[in-house]
């Protein structure tokens, strides 16, 4: 049986990065999560959607909508699950929010984290305990140390503190704000129950998390509302301190790899200031700039001269303590990375809210009963892997690889096949009908996908190397500005129409071959249904889907790099090629060679002899090249020259 862990609050930033993470790794996760984010932010703080993604993502996820101030009920679940992790990240977060509802602040940062500490100890008091505190801990303390002026930001002025804030920083006598206080509050129980009983517990207390799944809010998420602000031509304001306030940022995955770190080698009552240190730091004036650079647009912005309450003018955290104690962990997410892949979210979904009426009416989405309809964070595309049970025995390899190389994958993804089941963390299984019957089981998946965008995969194109969210997500807001019907991410064959005003694509011209893609292309889910026809191979419908295609004048385009990096196709006529099968048994991601023929040593050799036929003839531009083709086929009466070759 798998290992259980229990996340609070697994809903919000940390909660369901942490979930996704480990989840990945095999662990069941029992998520709490009560949506009182919406209740301190309201519907802009809603998330919902994140428990829907959770639940259709995570293989076995479990959602309890328990509040932790509920002590009964936190007690019950406790006893029922005795988890062998617990990692708490619930809380009301905002600084400023606290003031205004005190109480309720402080029942679920001090109360709801006594209740899960009590719990634990009485039901699992052996399972690691690691508690999400916070750098407000150290209340304005941090400001009482010499600063300098430097252009752009504040900086110590005192050696002591060159590698940032460590953990031995005095906590009391300063001003915290209510929000800091109830955080203290939690921080010392944490360490209480690990002093007094012995209990594996840990506080991290970060400085600033991000990611691209915060919901970044005025009141809380400072870089994610900064480049939301950016993307969506808004003003933001900056309070006090001329701008140049200096923060440490670290991506949620990062705080979820040190937590993996930790409850492998779990210490008793730790603390750990967990932040991106000062390689990571920026002032807001900085961030600006690198908002900037990052999107190309400017900053609007505008000063208020008053700080916020218990500000810290420059804080930074001094992370040696943890590589010392973990030296695998360091922050691999730098400070451009979390710019542009908070920038390519936002971009995102302010692209569905601009498209979403649109589209939704034009390619009449028809939306599974369980899927909710497109709110602001929903995807607007899925990957799609169209295969069928035949072909079983690829699925694992390819989801292995998929995952290992697009970890952060932003999309949906579905496996569509006949009957058979499969399980993997992240994919969602459509069964349809149709045999070997291409384009007609296809349509059926399609139809079941819920977003008006596909990407396209087929199983036997493993991923080799990592795949940028960012870039793909810029080529589909390509294609949705353009309103195009189809990309394509490979560069196979490359597109030789004219380059596009949109860097690194071209356009693929009526008459040029593979204008139709299989794969690796995310197409407008409309136009791939209106260009199929029933009973039609994958290869029929390449072609005659390419002819088919020129009543669409344009809308086709091609990437000039391969935004997808595939490596070779493992399988051909249902073998495996020699090479592609030695490196996957060496790379030992399931395959599963009992299932399916290695070819021989002939058919090796006569698949290079056609693959560099092809090479040839792909040297000839296409116009030429077809005519040339059209006249082969006309003497090539045996099919000696010109043949199919692929799987129905
Ligand atoms: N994000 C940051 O920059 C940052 C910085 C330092 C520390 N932290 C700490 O990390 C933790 C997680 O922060 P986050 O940014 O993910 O916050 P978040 O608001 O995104 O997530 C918190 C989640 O807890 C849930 N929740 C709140 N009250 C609850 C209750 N009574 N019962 C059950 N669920 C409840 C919310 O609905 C929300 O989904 C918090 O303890 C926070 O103080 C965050």
């Amino acid at each position: 049986m798998s290992k259980c862990i229990l996340v609070t609050g697994s809903c919000g930033l940390i909660g369901s990065e942490v979930a996704v993470f480990f989840a990945r790794r095999g662990f069941r996760i029992v998520g709490v999560d009560s949506n009182h984010r919406a209740v301190f932010f309201g519907p802009e703080g809603d998330t919902g959607w994140m428990r829907d993604r959770l639940q259709r993502d995570l293989l076995g996820y479990r959602h309890e909508a328990t509040d932790i101030r509920d002590r009964e009920r936190v007690l019950t679940l406790m006893r029922e699950v005795r988890p062998d992790i617990i990692i708490h990240t619930a809380a009301q977060p905002s600084h400023d929010k606290a003031a205004a509802i005190p109480f309720l602040d402080f029942e679920v940062n001090a109360l709801g984290t006594l209740h899960l500490l009590e719990a634990a100890r009485r039901f699992c008091p052996e399972s690691p305990f690691v508690h999400m505190s916070t750098n407000k801990v150290y209340g304005d303390r941090p400001n009482t140390i010499p600063l300098k002026e430097l252009e752009t930001r504040w900086e110590y002025n005192d050696p002591a503190f060159v590698n940032g804030i460590p953990e031995n920083f005095p906590i009391d006598q300063s001003k915290h704000s209510i929000f800091g206080a109830s955080k203290v509050a939690g921080d010392v129980m944490v360490q209480e129950y690990g002093r007094y009983f012995n209990m594996p517990t840990c506080c991290l207390r970060g400085g600033c998390l991000t990611g691209p799944n915060h919901s970044g809010v005025e009141l809380h998420g400072f870089l994610s509302y900064l480049i939301k602000c950016n993307v969506q031509g808004e003003e933001y304001r900056v309070y006090g301190y001329k701008g140049k306030q200096v923060r440490d940022n670290l991506h949620a995955e990062d705080v979820a790899r040190f937590i993996f770190e930790f409850v492998r080698a779990p210490r008793v009552a730790e603390v750990y200031n967990l932040g991106g240190g000062k390689d990571n730091s920026c002032s807001i004036l900085e961030a600006f700039r690198l908002a900037a650079e990052t999107t190309g647009r400017e900053m609007k912005w505008r000063y208020i001269d008053e700080n916020r309450i218990g500000d810290h003018i420059c804080y930074y955290s001094d992370l040696r303590k943890m590589k010392t104690h973990f030296p695998a962990w360091e922050v691999a997410r730098p400070l451009r990375t979390i710019f542009q892949e908070n920038a390519a979210m936002w971009e995102s979904r302010l692209l569905v809210n601009r498209m979403t009426p649109r589209t939704a009416a034009q390619n009449e989405i028809r939306t599974r009963p369980h899927t909710t309809s497109l709110s602001k964070a929903e995807p607007i595309c899925s990957v799609l892997v169209p295969s069928c049970d035949a072909y079983s025995d690829l699925w694992r390899p390819f989801f292995t690889m998929f995952w290992r190389h697009w970890p952060d994958c932003p999309f949906p993804v579905y496996l569509g096949c006949n009957e058979k089941t499969f399980s993997h963390t992240g994919v969602e299984i459509i069964h349809a009908n149709h045999g070997t019957n291409w384009t007609n089981r296809v349509r059926q998946q399609l139809t079941a996908v819920p977003t008006p965008y596909v990407l396209l995969m087929l199983e036997d194109f493993f991923l080799r190397k990592p795949v940028s969210t960012q870039d793909v997500i810029r080529h589909l807001s390509t294609l949705v500005e353009v309103e195009g019907h189809m990309l394509r991410l490979v560069r196979r064959p490359a597109p030789v129409g004219s380059p596009s005003q949109h860097a690194n694509t071209a356009v693929i011209e009526v008459g040029e071959p593979y204008r139709v893609s299989t794969q690796a292309a995310i197409w407008n889910k409309a136009t791939l249904l209106a260009l199929m026809r029933d009973h039609e191979s994958i290869w029929d419908f390449e072609t005659e889907g390419t002819r088919r295609s020129g009543n669409y004048t344009e809308g086709f385009y091609g990437t000039l790099t391969d935004v997808l990096p595939y490596g070779h196709h493992v399988v051909e006529k249902g073998k495996w090629f020699r090479k592609e099968a030695a490196w996957c048994g060496k790379a030992d991601i399931g395959c599963d060679f009992a299932q399916r023929a290695i070819m021989s040593h002939r058919e090796d050799l006569s698949w290079k002899c056609w693959k560099a036929r092809s090479v040839v003839l792909n040297c000839i531009p296409w116009k030429p090249r077809l005519a040339l083709r059209a006249v082969i086929a006309r003497v090539d009466r045996f099919g000696l020259v010109l043949r199919s070759s692929k799987k129905a």
